[in-house]
């Protein structure tokens, strides 16, 4: 490389440095063998079973993708992508269940709209507070999600929807329409009124899309694009009315990021060793291996849900005496408890010691925690990551745990549930949705079945949002 001047060459050298400097702060960080991407390659350390962790990581919960569903809804009408329109979403916020669901349903509308996508991004949650989820810092589709197998999935699955990094990439985009400013739409826009269960009439979507796009004074023609974004709604659209399987297979075009998989195999792998549970990590489920409890008391969800207003699971006591209530039912006795913030676990050890001291049982309780479970550069590498990176790892070993319980405020226990009801043999009994709402339900009226539950009733509830209607899971 030729340098025209000093000054360049001094830059160049400043550069190389700080780049040396920062793989050196990554290297201890992350230890030998540095990235997992885009392959994900395990290093392994002295007698580590491979074999279990490749399984591992590699089971997709709870079977590998089928694109037939998604399919035969993209190419149901020959001409339906068209060139010259450009979806994107950006900004999706929340935690990992309502960003990933946000990013389904964007996708979810170009498909109907018939148009290309920009590859999603999302809004990052400040790290210094986590309640504040809707900010302006904008991170790319990996910050959370597999990139690689995203494009893979999408192009294989809806083969006519070209996907680009950016927007500026998209043919003509200098010559778009409304240069200054992409056209706004809220997927919820045609019908705000629209019941529970979502929109009442998803097939007519393109047709109020095409009249929207002519009141806009637009018109969408390869020479002069049309770039659409679409903002955030709320659990508006029916998920199973494309049909039962593409609603099970939709979601799994975003894969987690390759690393937190590594690590959620570690923990499985952990579990297993520690307390010599006999888990098969070829199954998605072990039954009676491990008790999953999501416990949803960090300061974001005590905040958004508090129980001065009626939240009364947001109440540790509360939450607490549910959830042991459902593990001393189990018969299990390893409880992994999926918790953004480990002070809360150590509350939750002491008060299952508690009360089996004062209920004077003979049980022998282990809780444990992805912090507890990993050590060395495993441990630096879960607390390198963020708190939504974090959680990724609990939700791969929610999927494969004995049992599951959650709240129902919240999506990511609903989106656990959910994804372990299809292998539920209560689904097969269930057929169709019924008509009083109750998808997934033995008992409680939110949603039980023998592997999952969510728990409390309707009424031990302000409200509870239409998860079972409008989440991929
Ligand atoms: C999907 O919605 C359309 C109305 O837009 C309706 O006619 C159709 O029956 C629905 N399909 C299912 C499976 O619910
Ligand atoms: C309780 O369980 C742990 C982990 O399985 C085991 O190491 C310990 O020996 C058990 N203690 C008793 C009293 O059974």
């Amino acid at each position: 490389m030729i340098f025209q001047d000093r000054r360049e060459t001094t830059v160049a050298f400043g550069c190389a440095a700080a780049l040396i400097l920062i793989w050196i702060s990554l290297y201890n960080i992350r230890g030998p063998g540095l990235f997992y991407e885009p392959q994900p390659s395990l290093e392994l350390e002295e007698g580590e079973d491979s074999v279990f962790l490749r399984h591992a990581m590699n089971v997709e919960f709870p079977a590998p993708i089928d694109y037939t569903p998604i399919h035969s809804v993209c190419t149901q009408s020959p001409n339906n992508f068209r060139p010259g329109l450009l979806f994107s979403c950006e900004e999706q916020h929340g935690g990992v269940g309502m960003v990933r669901n946000q990013i389904l349903k964007c996708i979810r509308y170009a498909i109907h709209g018939g148009g290309s996508l920009v590859i999603p991004s999302m809004a990052k949650r400040n790290p210094k507070d986590i309640s504040d989820i809707e900010t302006s810092n904008e991170v790319s589709l990996e910050y959370l999600f597999d990139r690689s197998a995203f494009i893979e999935h999408l192009t294989a699955s809806c083969p006519g929807m070209r996907l680009y990094n950016h927007a500026s990439d998209f043919p003509a985009y200098e010559n778009r329409a409304r240069k200054n400013r992409p056209l706004q739409l809220a997927g919820d826009q045609f019908e705000p009124n629209h019941p529970r269960t979502g929109l009442s009439d998803p097939w007519s979507w393109r047709e109020s899309f095409e009249n929207w796009v002519r009141e806009q004074d637009v018109e969408i023609t390869p020479e002069e694009p049309v770039h659409v974004r679409i903002g955030q709604a709320y659990l508006e659209y029916p998920v199973h009315n494309d049909s039962l399987s593409f609603a099970s297979e939709f979601g799994k075009i975003l894969s987690f990021r390759a690393d937190t998989r590594a690590l959620a195999a570690r923990v499985l792998l952990a579990l297993d060793q520690r307390f010599e549970l006999g888990i098969d990590p070829e199954r998605p489920i072990n039954e009676k291996s491990f008790f999953g409890a999501h416990l949803r008391l960090e300061k974001d969800a005590v905040e958004a849900w508090s129980p001065e207003e009626g939240w009364r699971f947001s109440r540790m006591e509360d939450q607490f005496k549910e959830v042991w209530g459902e593990i001393r039912g189990s018969g299990m006795e390893v409880v992994y408890v999926a918790c953004g913030d480990q002070s809360i676990v150590d509350k939750f050890s002491k008060y299952i010691a508690t009360t089996i001291k004062e209920e004077g049982k003979e049980m022998n309780i282990s809780v444990v925690t992805k912090y507890t479970l990993l050590g060395g550069h495993d441990l630096a590498r879960l607390n390198a990551l963020t708190f939504d990176q974090q959680a990724l790892v609990d939700f791969l070993i929610m999927f494969k745990a004995g049992f599951f319980m959650g709240v129902a405020h919240s999506s990511f226990p609903w989106t656990v549930a959910l994804r372990r009801h299809e292998l539920s043999v209560f689904r097969a009994m269930e057929g169709e949705e019924k008509e009083d709402g109750g998808f997934a339900n033995l008992g409680s009226d939110l949603l039980r079945d023998e592997l999952s539950v969510i728990m409390g009733m309707r009424r031990d509830y302000p409200y509870v949002d239409p998860f079972e209607w409008g989440l991929w899971p």
